[in-house]
């Protein structure tokens, strides 16, 4: 299977140079990242709703997904509550792990901060078991931060 490359992080850096939108930012940088990574079935964000406290679903490359996620419940909100990234390598042996597609079983999760706060969470989603590495987590990880310079230098102080 073709590995991620690290390239990935200049590229988001460089295709958003000058965008000032931040739904157009966020749908242009899930295209990016999920065509980089092989074997993926999901690549998109859950995005803070500062009201409702929940996480709502943002732009994403997949099928339709759960719309909003409690901080603390599944991947992505216990991601979001730990405000770090995670790499699941069998999403059936998480506990609250939440199937918004039966197709999917390893997961790799990585925090977006606009201007230091906590404000989304990337979401990547495998059909193959044990799909993500170390490397990758790092890689994304990297990608996440890149995303949120680039929002912070467009002015964008919130998500949703
Ligand atoms: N599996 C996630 C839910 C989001 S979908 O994968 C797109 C979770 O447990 O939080």
């Amino acid at each position: 299977m073709p590995k991620l490359d690290e390239i990935v992080v200049d590229q988001v850096t460089a295709l958003l140079e000058g965008e000032t939108n931040a739904v157009t930012m966020l749908a242009n940088a899930s295209a990016l990242l999920s065509d980089a990574i092989a074997d993926n079935n999901w690549c998109g964000f859950y995005l803070l709703n500062k009201q409702s406290g929940e996480l709502d679903l943002g732009p994403f490359q997949g099928k339709v997904a759960c719309m909003h996620i409690k901080p603390g419940t599944g991947v992505v909100g216990t991601s979001f509550a730990q405000g770090e990234s995670l790499l699941v390598p069998n999403v059936h042996e998480f506990p609250g792990h939440i199937a918004c597609d039966s197709a999917s079983n390893a997961e790799l999760v990585a925090p977006v901060y606009l201007n230091g706060e906590l404000s989304a969470i990337l979401d990547i989603d495998s059909p193959t078991l044990n799909r993500f590495s170390a490397e990758d987590q790092q890689i994304v990880q990297a990608f996440a931060k890149a995303l949120g310079k680039k929002l912070d230098a467009a002015g964008i102080s919130a998500l949703s």
